[in-house]
């Protein structure tokens, strides 16, 4: 067995369960915030349970976000220590920044959040939760700018055979991060103001506080209706920034293997499951739409995957598939935030029809995994773009059956703990508010 392809399989492992929380925590910690800040603007009860009860979800899963999250990084050091030679220079000073800016900036205020109800004046209250939630998206902003140096390396020279920091400033200017930023943050505020949705519905639909949950379902429509558009807006520019600096993952996405100018969109396509060159079915083009979508001018060309020398290519189906699956599905997240927002005061009598956002809440974890796979498989077979091969960049001293013992033994931990936390979020939604005010009564 290859150690690399078992290191892979791990890491894949703690960071798709890692991703289950993080996007949630990013979302929801605004929404709570606003909440708050409508309960400190009008005195109004009812805002403050409504704060307290999302309050609770987001608290299981920001637990839960840094328990997957803390053992994820010590395998750059176990598990990928060339790379992390190579590069450690620039992608650790990102996330010692995270750690000690964003994350601890997180951890302290929320604690104040938690526990701080009635021990600290209103305003503090909100001035901390308000900080947590800023601080939740600026860990993704490191995050994401460490990753978008894995795409797009900039600002940095090779000296004695490792990658060292040139300009911090080209770093933090990364367009390649910046626009991955940006959608995926999108993607957070999907996620949270989905499961709000769906949580709503299902109190809804067993008539329990029903004015309670419109009172969430109608804010968090909103939220839906924006960052669905805007999903839409960064990830087309994210789009136009692949096909500049990672083509080859532009032409996996799309599954195009011949350069021609006016390139199509083809509406009906299966790619080879062998990598090899053509696809096993291709039909419905829509003349020079590819173009246009990746450069906005219908005549330029789009590299081809045969202009790649074949080591040079990632494997196409996987990149494919999960890329029009997350465009299906973020076009289908479009159509339903804007019918929601127009019938959202109608919601409560849907009836049966509130099932359709219950059985939505899976939908944008499944879309953010699919992204992802988009972003890290199409960037293969670099871990760092065009710099460093994954096959190159593990740890040579660590065989197989080691890392197979800790991905077995990781497997288990993490799928204990992803049991147990989404057991006690869905217990704690079902359960809904602790007591309602009169304003419920
Ligand atoms: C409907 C329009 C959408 C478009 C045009 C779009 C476009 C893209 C593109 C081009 C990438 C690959 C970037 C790269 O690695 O070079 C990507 C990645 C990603 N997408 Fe989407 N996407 C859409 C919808 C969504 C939705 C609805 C979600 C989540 C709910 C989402 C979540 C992600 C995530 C998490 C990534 C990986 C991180 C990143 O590269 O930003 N996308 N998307």
């Amino acid at each position: 067995m290859d150690p690399i392809i078992l290191s892979r399989l791990q890491f894949a492992l703690a960071t798709i369960v890692h991703f289950f929380y993080v996007p949630l925590t990013i979302g929801l910690s605004f929404f709570i915030a606003v909440l708050e800040t409508r309960y400190y603007r009008t005195g109004d009860e009812q805002y403050k349970l409504q704060a307290k009860f999302w309050g609770k979800i987001f608290l299981i899963n920001f637990v839960l976000g840094v328990v997957t999250g803390i053992a994820l990084e010590f395998q750059f050091g176990t598990n990928w220590a060339i790379y992390s030679k190579y590069v450690g220079d620039i992608f650790g000073s990102l996330l010692a920044i995270e750690a000690t800016l964003a994350f601890f900036l997180e951890s302290t205020f929320i604690a104040v959040w938690a526990f701080g109800w009635d021990r600290v004046s209103k305003k503090t209250h909100l001035v901390a939760i308000w900080l947590v939630a800023f601080a939740g998206t600026i860990s993704a902003l490191w995050i994401l700018l460490a990753n978008g140096f894995m795409q797009h390396p900039v600002g940095y020279e090779i000296q004695d055979g490792v990658a060292r920091l040139t300009s911090f400033t080209e770093v933090l200017s990364n367009p390649y991060g910046w626009m991955m930023y940006l959608h995926t943050v999108c993607g957070a505020f999907i996620l949270a103001s989905f499961l709000v949705m769906g949580v709503s519905a299902w109190h809804m639909y067993f008539n329990q506080n029903k004015e309670f949950f419109l009172t969430s379902f109608k804010l968090a429509s909103t939220f839906a209706l924006v960052f669905t558009l805007a999903s839409f807006v960064f990830g087309h520019q994210l789009g136009q920034v692949t096909n500049k600096y990672q083509p080859a993952k532009m032409a996996a996405m799309e599954a195009v293997w011949d350069s021609e100018p006016d390139t199509p969109m083809y509406l009906l396509t299966l790619p080879k499951f062998t990598n090899e060159p053509g696809n096993l079915i291709q039909a419905l083009p829509v003349p020079g739409m590819l173009s246009f979508l990746a450069t906005n001018s219908f005549h330029s060309t789009i590299k081809g995957l045969n202009e790649f020398p074949a080591d040079e290519r990632p494997l196409v189906w996987p990149v494919f598939l999960s890329f029009r699956l997350m465009i299906t599905l973020g076009t289908a997240f479009i159509i339903i935030a804007i019918i929601t927002f127009f019938i959202r005061k109608i919601v409560p009598s849907l009836g049966w029809g509130l099932w359709v956002y219950i059985l939505l809440i899976p939908l944008p974890y499944i879309t953010l995994q699919l992204g992802w796979m988009v972003t890290e498989l199409g960037r293969q077979p670099w871990i760092v773009y065009g710099m460093l091969r994954t096959a190159d960049a593990g740890s040579p001293p660590v065989d197989w059956y080691q890392v197979l013992i800790t991905l077995l033994a990781m497997g288990a931990i993490y799928g204990l703990i992803s049991v147990t936390g989404f057991v006690m979020m869905i217990k704690t939604a079902i359960k809904g508010p602790d007591k309602l005010t009169e304003h419920y009564a």
